[in-house]
């Protein structure tokens, strides 16, 4: 609502964003507990004591849970105290098609626990060696927590893989990636490989390595053979296990999406030099990333994920300057930064060895 009374209009402003926290775990309430999904099997709609029932919960409280997303545009109220699914709660249902569940659950526990703690690692110097998610975990590093946490860690994959599947066309299509058609593709820390399936399904001619940490890796032989039955693995993809700081695969070309934003400049130096090592004077290193403007920037996605990078890796989204001098201090330099032309300001930062 906008107030003609610019007095009332701030603290409505000022307001809403103070409490918006209330939504964020709602949401995930309504996420970790199934209630779309219990609901989906009701046949659509239920009450807060079938509903109760199903999930888990005690009804009176999951139904003062329901109340407030309904006011939210999130799950309908057909009749007093009985719930449906709408638009939006089908998007909290597990493995659908356009799923954000996971997504819900990722920000709504791990991140917003880090986020909790932006206040102290706001105050304290740069946090690379203890930034909030570390306070928040007793001390390990995201994907340290990851490891003790499995089926966290599922949920992170598959909300990388979602996010894989929302930046897929911009990638395939603001990139000339048929200078690499018959090339072999490296993907560091490449998940469960929607990405490197989306390439290799384009260009019948180029050939795959998918590298992650192992347990990622366990995981993707099945996300890969259910999702490639054409390109079988051991054909033209192989899945690697390993750590990028020790050492990566041989390759003509090396995408590194998402990959360094996780990373501070002294880490991610030791990462590209890890790439370095293994490539050729022929490879190229494409990293796919946001890459700030110099400028003022208004809208506030990029400056989103730098913060949850701050919050959650003690690392920083990053600049062209920024992303060139982690080259130059790695034996890489910048060969062209393409523009993927999304409000996200993700590019294609292309390096060649020196
Ligand atoms: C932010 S995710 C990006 C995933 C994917 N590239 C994407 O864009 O959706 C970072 C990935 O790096 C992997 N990773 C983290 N540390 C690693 C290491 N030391 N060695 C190999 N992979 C690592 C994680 O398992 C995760 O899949």
């Amino acid at each position: 609502m906008t107030h003609a009374d610019p007095a009332q209009a701030a603290a409505e402003l000022v307001h809403n964003a103070s409490g918006a926290f209330m939504q964020t775990q709602c949401l995930y309430t309504a996420a970790k507990l199934g209630v779309a999904d219990a609901l989906a099997a009701a046949g659509g709609a239920a009450s807060a004591a079938e509903l109760g029932e199903a999930v888990g919960a005690k009804p009176d409280q999951l139904e003062r849970v329901l109340r407030f997303l309904v006011t939210m545009g999130i799950f309908d109220e057909p009749s007093r105290g009985i719930f449906a699914n709408n638009a939006a709660s089908e998007l909290l249902r597990s493995n659908q098609p356009h799923s954000m569940k996971d997504m819900v659950l990722h920000l709504g526990f791990e991140s917003y626990g880090g986020w909790s703690k932006l206040a102290d690692a706001v105050r304290s110097s740069y946090p690379e060696d203890s930034f909030p998610l570390k306070d928040w975990t007793g001390g390990l590093d995201y994907w340290g927590w990851l490891n003790k946490h499995p089926e966290e860690a599922t949920h992170f994959n598959r909300f990388m893989e979602a996010n894989s599947a929302a930046m897929k066309p911009a990638i395939l299509q603001g990139y000339d990636w048929s200078q690499h058609a018959d090339a072999t593709i490296a993907d560091i820390g490449g998940s469960a490989g929607g990405m490197l399936g989306a390439l290799l399904s384009e260009h019948r001619g180029m050939r795959g390595i998918l590298f992650d940490r192992p347990p990622v890796i366990e995981e993707a032989h099945e996300v890969w053979a259910a999702a490639h039955p054409t390109i079988p693995i051991g054909d033209r993809i192989q899945l690697v296990g390993g750590d990028f700081f020790d050492s990566v695969p041989a390759a003509d070309v090396y995408l590194l999406k998402h990959i360094l934003h996780d990373w501070n400049d002294e880490d991610s130096v030791k990462i590209l030099k890890t790439v370095r090592k293994a490539a050729s004077p022929q490879s190229r290193i494409l990293l796919c990333e946001v890459v700030l403007p110099e400028e003022r920037l208004d809208n506030p996605a990029p400056l989103a994920v730098d913060l949850q990078m701050l919050v959650m890796c003690g690392s920083k989204e990053r600049s062209a300057r920024e992303w060139a001098a982690l080259f130059q201090a790695s034996g890489w330099e910048l060969e062209a930064v393409v523009p993927l032309g999304v409000p996200t300001k993700h590019g294609i930062v292309v390096g060649r060895p020196v």
